[in-house]
This record gives structure tokens, C-alpha cells and sequence, in this order.
């Protein structure tokens, strides 16, 4: 039987019955019909799958963990994800799940929320990319993926209730971008509602969300999914365009499914479309199912040291990295032998092949271990500290392993704030006091403030890197690896300093989202704001140039694209990987409601190049690159005029920008009435003549009447900017009136 003939066989009872799962990870088989249950699993970097026989969903069966999404994502290579995604299915198919549970992809607002760890970016165009190369990754391999949680889903902070409060503009711009990417250019089986609400309404029935915006805008073809426990009223639900509701309510649900069908609150073909939409996806699963895969759980690990290599993000370096061969080094911090490498929570991976000093043991490195501190807790020992002081004192170089113990940041809750265990931060500067060769090394899943950061030489974050965390970091701080990883966060100097200080977590019941479009880069840009390391940084044993920054041409039309060509080079002796990346500027002068931002990230490439070689880097631009999103016409928006393109190794530090002229026609509607201020007139091309005419007979007529001097002429100027004809009547009685009510219907038609 096909789909529609299956629904067609169902009971009422049994279409309900498919609309939420059997157990934890299943979803309910329809034996008579021969439909079969699919099982889901997490999760974003590892497969945590429950052990056949088990009846506990927690206890999972082992498997490779690769870099979190923190990690992943400092590779800035949709590429890379793509491999993980790649191995990742084969792991799943190989152990009977269908759908796996990720990727995830919420922003990140404040570097507080406790699974910033698992998500990738605060930028929504570095998060889609990547989030497109896990999906297909994971789908080539025949095992579907879920996008989570949608949408803005940024803090864990009640989250269950908690309502995000945002306005049109910065939901499209910010926060749902990364799933928009995903969905066109990868089409995941399936989507994640979140738990949180949306402007008033939960995810888990936001009609707006998951109908107009996730599928007819979208072009979304799976079936979406709730998260664990997400469903607050089904039926609303349904109607709204959630189909598959998990775990399950034990038939609590189910049962209001039938009576409201029963009873005419909810039309049954509404609930067809859910349960035919489940059908397609679950038939092709098991059909995909039907081939064995095999996976090789050495081969994934050496993967998995492969992606940590790629992802860790030198942030300094003052010349004591590379460690060199016959050097006397201390190491020195329990994460040298305990390294952090995933979080806590439902992306928990069960794994035994965890690497860490055992890989500097094994590689033949002259190391000298202190714990100086220990790695799960904030305790200060001074016999240690002595010990590792004395160490770091007595060698050539000091390498620092710290981190956030598991306790400071977890899925399920935020962090309070943004500081490393004072044990740490304390015999950091005290080692660096005495060590000029002092070595920080991070694994944390967001950032940290680094009090003692202008102190050392050299700090090299592996955010949670996975189980090759070892291996990895060995081969970056012995320089066997370029480091390549760039940054996919600021990193601000202090928590206050952060975009949403002021209202992260919200009042318990609402999270206004206040800072608007300004998150991240965004805002630390356009308040000229010092921070640590910003948005795209990461350094290298190797150099970069870049030359001959070229547009094929350099005017877009509305239904055009431009092709940017960057030369660039290594200029040093050691191959490496360089991430070219392209942020736009809007530098038009248009009026943007909400604020304009300085830029925004559009285009990143990484390249590899060996010493001396060259490559040149094509990114080509749309209309859309140069959008913003205006709430006034409902859609993405570029105003007509100049952008600049800039290109560069990080956001903070741009290497060639280039003009380009947007030849577009489209204007936002403007509603004009007596209190329009005449700035606003002036600012656009369709009135200004009109008003121009107006202001140059006033004035004429001023200059008869006196008054120069009164004020200067820049604040005439600007009095002139806000006055409006409401004013100018008030003003002017009668006579103004009789003249200027017809020159405001003359406006008024210049703009219909
Ligand atoms: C998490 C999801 C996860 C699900 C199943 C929820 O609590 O928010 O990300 O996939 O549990 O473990």
C-alpha cells in the first residue's frame, strides 16, 4: 500500500496513535498494516543510542564522540561537518536508528546559556552552512537528521515556559536564518520544535512558525517533531503544524486527538496531512534501513582527531607555540590528564576511547605532568601550587591545561557567569608571573573571561574538542598541525560588556530579546567596543597574504549576482588551512527601522595551501547578501545604493574591501500624513523633489521676515529635519493651510 492508501486504511484510533511515540526513542508500528516503528536517537556529535535489553533510555551503548557543535563549528567548514554528519550515519544505521537527534543550532545570545556548547555560532549564517553540511552528511548515509530547536530556544533557563520575546525583524534575521539555510539547501527529514514560546505562543503550536514561515516559506517537506515532552495543547498543535509529538503522553494526547475529531474542533483531513506526512518519512527510513551498514569505530575515532585538529582556534601566540623537540616542558592542570571534551545532557555520548596526555606519552614528548589544580572542581591546594610553580619555573616552557569543570555548564541550566575556577585563574598568573614560555590551554563550550590573558605567551582553545581531544591538541601544540580553527563567538572581555547583559534569563516568565538584531559581532561592532578575541579570529603557525581583490563586475541588479575573486597565499613555511571570509556593509544611508548593522558575515572558504602556494577564493553575491530584513514589508530588503564588500581573516581584520553598487528599484512603502517629519520626506528619492520645492520657496520667504543669527545653521538644519506640515500650519494659519494641504497630497501621490 502507498502512503495515501495506508491513511485511507487507518482507524482514527490509529492515525492519533501515530502522532506521538511509543516509548522514549520509538514511534509507534501499525502491525496489521505492516507499518513499522522507526527509532530516534541523540544527538548532535555522537550517537546515544539505548542498548538493546536495556530498560533504562539513558543507558546507552558506546560510541564515538566527535568535537560538539563549539567545536565543530571553530573548523568553519561545512565540509567537515559533512564527514562527521557522514560517519555519524553510518554509526546510526549500523545500530538501528532512522533519525538522529541533531544538529543544533540555536544562537548564541549571552555566552551564559549552558548549552552554548552544542550549538555553533552566534552568527546565523555560519551556523546554517554548517548545519547544512551535517544534514546532508548524516542523509547521505540513509539515516534522517531533526534541526533543533526551533525557534529561539537560547537559554535553558525555564525553559520549558520561558517566552521569548522578539520582534519581527530579529526573529528573521538572527534566529531563524540558520534553520532557513538548512531546510532550503538540505531538506532534513525532520524538524525539532523547541519547548520555550515565541511571542505568546509555544513553539509546539506556533502556526506561524512551523505552517507559514517553516513550510510555506521554507518549502519544509518532513515532518516536524516536539522536543521531549514539548506539547502543551495537542490539538492546537496539530492544527498548527507539529505531527509527531515525543515521547509520547502514554495516550494522554492521543486521546484528545480522537475526541476533538469526535467532536469537530479539529477537521480529520488536518490530522491525514499529519500522519501522511510521518508515513513518508518513516516508510523511506525503513526502505533506507533495509541495507546494512557497517561502520569502523577506529576509523571514526582517527575522524574524530581529525575534526578536533581542524577546530582548535590558536587565540595568541607570542612565540612560545610550537613547543619544540628537546625543550623541558611542565604541564601542567588536571585537563592534561582529564581533558573536558563534551557536555552534559542529552548529547552525552557513552565513550571509552577518550585520548588526552597519554598522546604526548605516546608521541616520545619530554613532559613533566603537575595536577596543580583538579579538573572537576574549584580547589585550591597550595603544596600543589608550589609544586607547579617551582615546575613551570625550572623549564623551558609552561603549558597550562584548563577549563570549565562539567558542573559550570550543562545542558538543562545557565551559567551564573563567565569566569574560570578561581584555582585556575589564580595559578595561571601566578605561573606567568614566573614562566615568560606560559601556555594556556582552553576546553571550555563557550567562552571565558581570561583576566590573565596579556600575560602569557601563547593560549590555544580546543573548546570540547571530543574523545581525539588528546590527540588533537598534542599535534597543535608540537606544531605536527597548522592550527586552523577561527572563532564562531567573540569572545568579550566580561560578561557585562555582552549584548544581552541586561536581560539574560529574563524575569522567569519572558526573555525579551531587547538587543535586537545587535548579537555578537554585531554589537561589539557597532559600539566600537574592545573584546578579547572577536568573531572569525584565529592565528597560525603559517601566514596569510591576500591580494587582487576583484569583483567581475561592480553593479548587482535586483536579479542579479556578482562573483568576488580574492588571491590568497601562504606566505610561510608550514602548510595550513586559511578561512577567507566575506562581510557586507551596508553603506547606503537608507533609513533602517531597528538600526543598521556594521556588518555581517556572508561568505567563508577554507582553503588549504602549502607553503608558497596560492589559490584563488570565488564567493558569488545575491541580492540577498546584501538584505536586511524589514518588518514593513514582510521580506528581506536590500535599499539601493553602495555596500561595501570586505574581505579577511577575521572580522577584525579585513584585508581588501571593495565598492559595489546595488542597482535595486524596489523603495519600502512609506505612509505619509500632516506629521511626517520633512527629514523623512527628504531622505527619500520619491518625495524629495517635492518637499526640496517647498523648503526653497520657504526659506525665500524667511529671508524677508529677519531673524538670522538667531541660531546656527547646522541646528536650523537640523530643526528643519523634524519639523513637519502638522507644525508648519500651527505656524502659519490659514494662508499655510490653504498651501500646503495640496503639496501634502502631492507627497502623498509620489508614493502610491
Ligand atoms: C533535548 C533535545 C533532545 C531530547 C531527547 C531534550 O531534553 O532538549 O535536544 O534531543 O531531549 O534526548
Amino acid at each position: 500500500m502507498n502512503v495515501q492508501e495506508l491513511v485511507a486504511a487507518l482507524t482514527l484510533e490509529e492515525k492519533a496513535g501515530l502522532c506521538s511515540g511509543a516509548d522514549f526513542w520509538h514511534t509507534k508500528a501499525v502491525a496489521r498494516l505492516g507499518i513499522p516503528a522507526i527509532k530516534v536517537s541523540d544527538g548532535p556529535h555522537g550517537l546515544r543510542t539505548q542498548k538493546e535489553g536495556s530498560d533504562n533510555p539513558n543507558d546507552s551503548i558506546g560510541a564515538v564522540c566527535f568535537p560538539a557543535g563549539c567545536a565543530a563549528a571553530a573548523s568553519f567548514d561545512p565540509a567537515l561537518t559533512r564527514r562527521m554528519g557522514a560517519a555519524l550515519g553510518r554509526e546510526a544505521r549500523a545500530s538501528g536508528v532512522q533519525v538522529l537527534l541533531g544538529p543544533a543550532v540555536n544562537i548564541k545570545r549571552s555566552p551564559l546559556c549552558g548549552r552554548n556548547f552544542e550549538y555553533y555560532s552566534e552568527d546565523p549564517y555560519l551556523a546554517g552552512e554548517l548545519a547544512a553540511g551535517f544534514i546532508q552528511g548524516v542523509q547521505s548515509e540513509g539515516v534522517g537528521t531533526i534541526i533543533k530547536h526551533f525557534a529561539a530556544n537560547d537559554q535553558e533557563t525555564r525553559r520549558l515556559s520561558v517566552n521569548s520575546r522578539i520582534d519581527e525583524r530579529t526573529l528573521h534575521e538572527i534566529y531563524l536564518p540558520a534553520f532557513e539555510t538548512a531546510v532550503k539547501k538540505a531538506q532534513p527529514w525532520t524538524v525539532m520544535c523547541s519547548y520555550n514560546r515565541l511571542n505568546g505562543d509555544y513553539a509546539s503550536e506556533n502556526k506561524p512558525l512551523l505552517t507559514d514561515i517553516l513550510r510555506d516559506d521554507w518549502g519544509f517537506e518532513g515532518f516536524v517533531m516536539s522536543d521531549w515532552g514539548a506539547v502543551n495543547d495537542r490539538v492546537k498543535g496539530v492544527a498548527a503544524g507539529l505531527e509527531l509529538e515525543m515521547p509520547g503522553s502514554g495516550g494522554v494526547n492521543d486521546r484528545k486527538l480522537v475526541a476533538a475529531v469526535q467532536n469537530g474542533t479539529l477537521d480529520e483531513a488536518v490530522l491525514d496531512k499529519a500522519v501522511t506526512r510521518i508515513l513518508n518519512i518513516i516508510l523511506r527510513a525503513a526502505d533506507l534501513a533495509k541495507t546494512p551498514a557497517v561502520f569502523d569505530r577506529t576509523a571514526d575515532h582517527a575522524l574524530a582527531v581529525e575534526l578536533a585538529k581542524q577546530s582548535g582556534v590558536l587565540l595568541r601566540n607570542l612565540g612560545a607555540l610550537p613547543l619544540r623537540k628537546g625543550q623541558k616542558v611542565a604541564y601542567i592542570g588536571a585537563f592534561a590528564d582529564l581533558p573536558r571534551y563534551q557536555g552534559g545532557g542529552s548529547s552525552h555520548v557513552n565513550t571509552t576511547a577518550v585520548s588526552a596526555m597519554d598522546a604526548a606519552i605516546l608521541n616520545g614528548r619530554k613532559v613533566e605532568y603537575i595536577e596543580g589544580f583538579p579538573a572537576d572542581r574549584d580547589q585550591r591546594d597550595e603544596a600543589e601550587f608550589l609544586r607547579a610553580v617551582n615546575a613551570a619555573e625550572a623549564a623551558d616552557v609552561a603549558v597550562i591545561f584548563a577549563g570549565l569543570p562539567e558542573s559550570f555548564e550543562s545542558e538543562g541550566g545557565d551559567r551564573r557567569h563567565m569566569r574560570l575556577p578561581d584555582c585556575q585563574n589564580n595559578l595561571i598568573a601566578r605561573v606567568a608571573a614566573v614562566q615568560k614560555n606560559t601556555v594556556v590551554v582552553l576546553h571550555t563550550g563557550s567562552p571565558v573571561e581570561c583576566p590573565w590573558a596579556d600575560d602569557v605567551s601563547s593560549v590555544l582553545c580546543m573548546y570540547l574538542a571530543g574523545e581525539g581531544v588528546g590527540e588533537a591538541t598534542d599535534a597543535l601544540l608540537w606544531g605536527d598541525a597548522d592550527p586552523c580553527g577561527r572563532l564562531p563567538e567573540t569572545w568579550p572581555l566580561r560578561l557585562e560588556d555582552t549584548p544581552c547583559y541586561l536581560d539574560f534569563p529574563g524575569d522567569g516568565v519572558t526573555a525579551d530579546y531587547r538587543e535586537g538584531v545587535y548579537v555578537g559581532y554585531r554589537w561589539y561592532d557597532a559600539r566600537k567596543m574592545p573584546v578579547r578575541w572577536p568573531f572569525g579570529h584565529g592565528l597560525s603557525y603559517t601566514g596569510y597574504v591576500y591580494r587582487g581583490a576583484e569583483f567581475d563586475t561592480d553593479e548587482m541588479a535586483a536579479d542579479g549576482t556578482v562573483t568576488v575573486r580574492v588571491t590568497v597565499k601562504n606566505s610561510g613555511a608550514m602548510q595550513g588551512a586559511e578561512v577567507v571570509q566575506l562581510y557586507v556593509a551596508d553603506m547606503t544611508g537608507a533609513p533602517v527601522a531597528g538600526g543598521r548593522v556594521p556588518q555581517a558575515l556572508r561568505g567563508f572558504q577554507k582553503v588549504d595551501l602549502q607553503p608558497g602556494e596560492e589559490k584563488v577564493v570565488a564567493f558569488t553575491l545575491t541580492p540577498r547578501d546584501l538584505s536586511r530584513y524589514s518588518a514593513e514589508i514582510h521580506d528581506w530588503y536590500a535599499a539601493p545604493g553602495k555596500y561595501e564588500i570586505r574581505i579577511g581573516h577575521s572580522s577584525r581584520d579585513i584585508r581588501a574591501v571593495l565598492t559595489l553598487h546595488y542597482a535595486g528599484t524596489r523603495l519600502l512603502p512609506l505612509h505619509i500624513d500632516e506629521t511626517t517629519p520633512l527629514g523623512i520626506l527628504l531622505a527619500d528619492p520619491r518625495t524629495a523633489p517635492v518637499v526640496q520645492r517647498l523648503l526653497s520657496e520657504e526659506a525665500a520667504a524667511m529671508s524677508n521676515g529677519g531673524g538670522e543669527g538667531l541660531m546656527p545653521p547646522e541646528a536650523l538644519a537640523q530643526m528643519f529635519d523634524g519639523l513637519t506640515m502638522r507644525n508648519m500650519i500651527n505656524f502659519g494659519g490659514p494662508e499655510a493651510e490653504a498651501k500646503l494641504l495640496p503639496v501634502l497630497e502631492e507627497i502623498k501621490k509620489a508614493v502610491e
